[in-house]
């Protein structure tokens, strides 16, 4: 073994304090220190097991180190470790090919890129091609793109703070030609209704306020409008099809760019490829990241035949835009998850999931409302059910309670605080598996509200 990984796997807590000055992190909630993984579950420098319900950024569809993913990986090492993007590789056509054949009819061309900020921008530029005439964009309340300096403009992290400039909004003056609307969040609408429970009325208001907002709300004509199909980060909010479809109509009709962040919800965790397939809605625009590579870094922009796309005149350019390494791994997770019918796992494990959950919100009252589409799923904790004053505080002991517990709880919401826990596992997790989250889940329940 190299003494590089000797010393890696020989590492201590005590040793952490010689080294931690030296690091920054822009992000993320503090975890354990992390040292290896299998399927599920991952271990830390102590050796304490997790099961993982967050699948790492939900970037990890097939779990910690597949072997089939890591010896394909292997053997593509062999050959190269990197080629820039102005070289034509085959492993780059394979894929190519390969995703327009998964995605919707209309999208056809593939561009690949390093992260999902920069792929937003990249989208967001080609809509600019498109028409270059309109010089906003419209995004949605509680959507997160990224943390880039122009997918900033278009996240929940510039607004989190409700007028005060913290995190994300201490960039939000750099990049200002996004115009939010409110994004159909049902349990929680971000305006009066007249029936709390009428979800038709909180998509028919959100939709005339699109409507509105691209006629009135902007200074000459909008460009895009870029959302997240499921908005993920900001609380699992499934939007109803109805709603799809309507802004897919109202786009349209303003020849607004429909972009679709699909960088959580493609290649499987609906149990289908992308949202367009699972709702039958196409976009004009599709990005996908996270879990594409099976863990190592790649994105994609996919566009419709209708648009113009980029030409190789530096207008997106990518010194690791081309890594042979995670198009190989993204081609043989596309070839397991078809082999192995793992859509068909995410459908059965997810129901599961989602109907053993919903018998524990009949007993425990600090579950206001489960939201659940396969492996998307997102457990909204209130103070009182009545009122559904979020809990923040319940649900972020939930996550550290459950570390204790050997689970790690994925945390999110739109609004002051995060009052959403996701489970997201992997979309291999067993319905063993299944019974142990499930378990976990309860006895951090009994310990945070009892
Ligand atoms: C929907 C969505 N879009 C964009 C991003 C940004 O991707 P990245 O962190 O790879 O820049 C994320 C990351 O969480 C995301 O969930």
């Amino acid at each position: 073994m190299d003494p590089l990984i000797k010393k890696i796997l020989n590492f201590k807590r005590e040793d952490i304090p010689n080294y931690e000055p030296y690091l920054m992190v822009g992000g993320g909630t503090p975890g354990p220190n992390l040292l290896r993984g299998q399927g599920v579950y991952v271990y830390d420098i102590e050796g304490k097991k997790y099961i993982d319900c967050t699948s790492q950024a939900w970037a990890l569809h097939l779990g910690y180190s597949n072997p089939e993913i890591n010896q394909v990986v292997k053997e593509q090492l062999e050959f190269s470790n990197h080629f820039h993007i102005g070289f034509y590789t085959v492993p780059r056509y394979l894929l190519a090919k390969k995703i327009a054949e998964l995605f919707p009819k209309k999208m056809n061309r593939v561009m690949f890129t390093i992260g999902g900020g920069v792929s937003i921008e990249a989208a967001l530029k080609i809509a600019i091609i498109n028409r270059p005439e309109a010089h906003n964009f419209i995004s949605l309340y509680g959507g997160y793109h990224g943390t880039s300096f122009m997918t900033t403009g278009a996240s929940l992290t510039s607004t989190f703070a409700y007028g005060k400039y913290q995190g994300g909004a201490k960039l939000a003056h750099f990049c200002q030609n996004f115009i939010r609307v409110p994004a159909p969040y049902y349990y929680r609408p971000y305006f009066e209704v007249c029936n709390r429970d009428d979800r038709d009325e909180v998509d028919r208001r959100c939709l005339e306020e699109l409507e509105m907002q691209i006629k009135y709300g902007s200074a000459g004509p909008v460009c895009a409008m870029i959302m997240e199909p499921l908005q993920a980060s900001g609380g699992q909010i499934i939007f109803s099809k109805n709603y799809l479809q309507g802004v897919r109509d109202i786009c349209t009709k303003y020849k607004v760019i429909l972009i679709w962040d699909c960088i959580q919800t493609a290649f499987g965790r609906m149990g289908d490829w992308s949202a367009a397939n699972y709702y039958g809605i196409t976009p004009d625009i599709m990005v996908c990241g996270k879990s594409m590579g099976a863990g190592f870094p790649i994105n994609c922009i996919v566009i419709s035949d209708d648009l113009e796309g980029v030409k190789m005149d530096f207008i997106d350019a990518h010194t690791f835009g081309n890594n042979q390494v995670s198009q190989v791994a993204a081609l043989k997770q596309i070839e397991i998850i078809e082999r192995d019918n793992i859509f068909e796992n995410v459908k059965k494990v997810g129901g599961y999931l989602r109907e053993n959950l919903e018998e524990l919100q009949k007993k425990w009252c600090c579950i206001g409302e489960i939201r659940a589409l396969g492996f998307h799923i997102g457990i909204e904790f209130v103070k009182d059910r009545d009122t559904r004053e979020a809990d923040y505080h319940g649900c972020s002991k939930m996550r550290d309670i459950g570390l204790n517990n050997g689970i790690i709880f994925g945390l999110g919401g739109s609004g002051l605080g995060k009052n959403v826990l996701k489970i997201k596992p992997p979309l291999i997790t067993t319905k063993e598996q299944a019974e142990e989250i499930l378990e976990k889940f309860e006895k951090t329940l009994k310990e945070v509200y009892r």
